[in-house]
């Protein structure tokens, strides 16, 4: 039966270039969407740029700028970024939007209506100097738990533990180098711990996998406190009805989903919003995120999602971070490649592949090494893959004027492959996609292997006999159109360019039937062989 599906990517912050652990998870997403519309079920991919907060507050002002100039620049940049690397959504929207402002404060009225917002006066970090309260991730300490310095005020980066203010050692702000104080201010705050049953009743359902679960459960243990949905002016976000605050930037962010759909269903009339976010709903709804912001997306998400009577998601597939040469990316250390800066020097193809290469379902990092990197493009796609392709499309156009021959000289073969592809689809459900890539390398060398025994080029200098020698070359493209076919969800690009070479479209419905008597075009250049110079020249940037 056909699916109705969403899917998210985590929203990225409007304050900055995407990188390319950004990059990552739009790519992990956007294989497994193209996966889902060729078997066939409707996917409705969103993302927008989250836009509020007091990091794209103060950039705006260091760079003398204002927030929405800032956010309407970073926008087209982040917009393009995507469409380069051939990460297509649906809707990339803004979480600055008129949809967002209404269905936040309705949601917000919903919350304080059934009693699960309540006021409580807290201290809070202030910075005398610059005149302002301090958010979390402007005050950095050493970790309560594991004691590593640097760490933000509410949640360490290494051991993944959150904590409150009160906890954090030698606290700092970030703006003036000032030791904060602490100050007093009236907060709304969401009643997370009366979720907690639910939440630990939802965590266990299957939505998460295991391991992940098994870490959300040690939060339970700490026990889950009252989130703090308010911040205090000045702040850049939409404003709290009927108060000086604002709203948190997280809380807006993650109601972007439903905002962005909202914004599509205003696009595309035939998208029916309701269908999709009613409670009972038989629709599904699928999250991308890192393993950073699993807190967020597990615990309040959920929550209010519950305290409004919305959906929930069915999954959320969580990718570790993206190193790079195993070191971690960070803007100051210069550790750090942009989206755009990657374009200049290599195709979206190989990275996608790359990457493809290294997601599962684990937790663990994904390095980008340079050096393996430059190995497995041009030993996988460019020494097998490709090679099969030309070292069969040679002979069809020198000797048979592009036209495949009326049979295969080895359709068993064909089937084999046709059965073994039908495994390896598997893997795209649950993204094992690493596992689809190792599979698929096997079967190339297969084909490759057949090739190599038939040996048309000896063929042609003994025998007569011009018709064994098509049929050969016919059964190698052949394979090679099943390979394709299952690499297309990760290779878009280069798939296009074989669905024109070989006049017919790579879908799963046409994978049994091989193409016999039919012309083909004349082959080209498929793809580049990484140099040495092209990762210099990245690595000078
Ligand atoms: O961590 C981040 O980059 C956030 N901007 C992600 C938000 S995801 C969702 F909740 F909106
Ligand atoms: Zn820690």
């Amino acid at each position: 039966m056909m699916e109705k599906i969403i899917v998210t990517c985590a929203l990225p912050y409007a304050n900055g270039s995407l990188h390319l652990g950004h990059i990552l998870e739009h790519i992990q997403a956007d294989i497994w969407v193209r996966y889902q519309r060729m078997i066939n079920n409707e996917v409705w991919f969103i993302c927008a740029d989250d836009a509020h907060g007091t990091p794209i507050m103060l950039k705006a002002k260091k760079i003398k700028s204002t927030p929405e100039q800032l956010i309407k620049k970073i926008y087209k940049e982040h917009k393009t970024d995507f469409k380069n690397f051939n990460i297509i959504h649906d809707n990339y929207h803004s979480t600055h939007s008129s949809e967002n402002k209404k269905i936040l404060v309705k949601i917000y009225n919903i919350l304080k209506k059934r009693k699960l917002i309540k006021k409580k006066k807290t201290l809070q970090f202030y910075d005398i100097k610059e005149k302002m309260f301090l958010p979390d991730r402007l005050v950095i300490g050493t970790c309560p738990k594991c004691k590593t310095k640097n760490q933000y005020s509410d949640n360490c980066e290494i051991c993944g533990s959150t904590y409150s203010y009160k906890e954090i050692i030698n606290p700092k702000s970030t703006i003036s180098n000032s030791i904060p104080i602490l100050k007093n201010s009236i907060h709304y705050f969401f009643n997370l711990p009366k979720f907690t049953k639910m939440l630990k009743n939802w965590i266990s359902s299957g939505t998460l996998n295991k391991n992940v679960s098994n870490k959300i459960i040690e939060w339970f243990k700490i026990g889950l406190k009252k989130w703090n949905i308010s911040r205090d002016a000045p702040y850049f976000g939409f404003k709290i009805p009927k108060t000086n605050k604002y709203f948190y930037v997280w809380l807006d962010a993650t109601i972007g989903y439903i905002s962005t759909f909202k914004n599509l269903c205003n696009k595309k009339k035939k998208i029916n919003f309701n269908e999709f976010w009613n409670k009972n709903t038989k629709t599904k709804l699928y999250h991308f995120i890192g393993k950073d912001i699993i807190y967020f997306h597990s615990l309040f998400w959920i929550a209010i999602l519950e305290g409004c009577k919305l959906r929930k998601p069915n999954k959320i597939f969580i990718h570790g971070h993206l190193t790079i040469n195993k070191i971690k990316m960070s803007k100051s250390k210069k550790t750090y490649i942009k989206a755009k800066t990657w374009l200049k020097y290599f195709n979206s193809d190989s990275l996608r592949y790359y990457f493809a290469s290294k997601l599962s379902h684990k937790l663990e990092d994904i390095d980008l090494n340079l050096i393996d990197f430059k190995k497995k493009i041009n030993n996988d796609i460019v020494n097998k893959l490709v090679n099969l392709a030309y070292r069969n499309l040679s002979f069809i156009n020198k000797l048979y004027n592009n036209k495949l021959s009326k049979k295969l000289d080895n359709y068993d073969l064909y089937k084999t492959f046709v059965k073994k592809s039908k495994n390896i689809l598997k893997y795209f459900n649950n993204c094992n996609f690493s596992q689809i890539i190792k599979k698929i390398m096997e079967l190339t060398k297969n084909a490759n292997y057949y090739i190599d025994q038939k040996s048309p080029w000896k063929l042609i200098k003994i025998s007569k006999n011009k018709n064994k020698i098509h049929e050969i070359c016919t059964t190698g493209i052949n394979l090679f159109k099943i390979l394709m076919t299952l690499l297309k969800p990760i290779l878009p690009k280069l798939s296009n360019k074989i669905e024109k070479l070989l006049n017919t479209n790579l879908i799963l419905k046409n994978i049994d039937k091989p193409l016999l008597n039919h012309k083909i075009k004349k082959p080209k250049k498929l793809f580049n062989r990484i140099k040495k110079t092209q990762i210099k020249n990245l690595l000078k940037k």
